[in-house]
């Protein structure tokens, strides 16, 4: 059994293994419908349980078909109807009845220390969902997304973020070094990583430069990423930090500093961060990776089930 917490916390080994078999998988059922089952009903009878404590479409929607198609089920929690938020039951009490009841945990959290501590007391594996400091599942289906379209590994591309330094892009930095690909990033000076992210960059001595100037950000780059600028339950002064982002607004003459062939990706929902003319363009592929992670997922589950084939 295998937890899904952190990208960094993953051998580079594993992470491409997850991959392979997403690639494997999604090519073997183009032709069947979202609730056919994969070849070999690899999780026939599991229960996934997943529980938001923050909103969620894409994450809720694709591991449901996720489970679904490897012939398992799933049930969602809502924290509100528990006794874990409002009656007081202890995070270990619930672990211990999630572990009997259920065959994984997806966990999508407004506290990192809540993921250690299920992680504590569960005896299922459990999968980060999207948590203040990282989005693993959103980065590695990314990841695919890109090798897919650009039809390379990623580690022979530039990558570009333009935005906040949020859970997102932490995802991505534990990518380029997991995966060593150049990541240029792009945001204003008071918007930079916190320091420990900084110290897990320079510790791993990778190619990630981070720029103030967003035109020297995108030159040259083969993808370009983003994300909202507020994220869920980001207590900041909202017109001051949007004021701040104003300049690394993703529009076409942005683009036009890039590779020709670049494409623009965004897990969704967006904010004001791009304009229509790029997020509804022909480079714009932000479908395409939604969709997308319905396969990775699938492939994250069978990791944590340890039935990677
Ligand atoms: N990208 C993403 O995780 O979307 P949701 O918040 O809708 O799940
Ligand atoms: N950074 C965003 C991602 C949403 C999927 C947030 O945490 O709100």
């Amino acid at each position: 059994m295998n937890h899904f917490i952190n990208l960094k916390d993953i051998p580079a080994k594993d992470l491409r293994k997850i991959l392979i078999d997403a690639k494997k998988r999604k090519k073997a059922r183009k032709k069947l419908n979202n609730l056919e089952f994969d070849k070999g009903i690899p999780l026939r009878g599991k229960l996934l349980i997943q529980m938001f404590e923050k909103s969620s479409l894409r994450t809720r929607l694709s591991f449901y078909l996720a489970i679904k198609q490897l012939g398992g089920s799933t049930l969602t929690l809502r924290p509100d109807e528990l006794h874990l938020s409002k009656g007081g039951e202890s995070i270990e009490d619930t672990a211990k009845i999630l572990s009997n009841f259920g065959n994984a945990f997806m966990l999508r959290t407004d506290k990192d220390i809540k993921l250690e501590e299920f992680k504590k007391h569960i005896s299922i594996p459990i999968i980060n969902g999207l948590s203040p400091s990282s989005h693993p599942t959103q980065i590695l289906s990314d990841i695919f997304t890109v090798e897919e379209i650009k039809k390379k590994p990623i580690s022979k591309l530039n990558i570009t973020w333009i935005g906040d330094s949020n859970n997102v892009l932490n995802s991505l930095i534990a990518a380029s070094i997991k995966f060593s690909f150049n990541l240029k990033i792009g945001c204003p000076k008071n918007y930079q990583p916190y320091r420990d992210i900084m110290n897990y960059i320079k510790k791993n001595k990778n190619k990630i430069s981070i720029y103030s100037n967003p035109k020297k950000a995108v030159k040259d780059a083969d993808v370009i990423f983003s994300d909202k600028v507020i994220s869920m339950n980001d207590k900041v002064d909202k017109n001051k930090k949007l004021n701040s982002f104003k300049q690394f607004k993703i529009n076409k003459k942005l683009m036009s500093f890039a590779k020709n062939d670049c494409i623009f990706l965004h897990c969704l929902p967006r904010g004001s961060e791009v304009d229509d003319e790029v997020f509804l363009s022909k480079q714009s592929k932000v479908w395409h990776q939604a969709a997308n992670r319905v396969h990775v997922q699938k492939s994250i589950l069978l990791y944590c089930f340890g039935s990677l084939r």
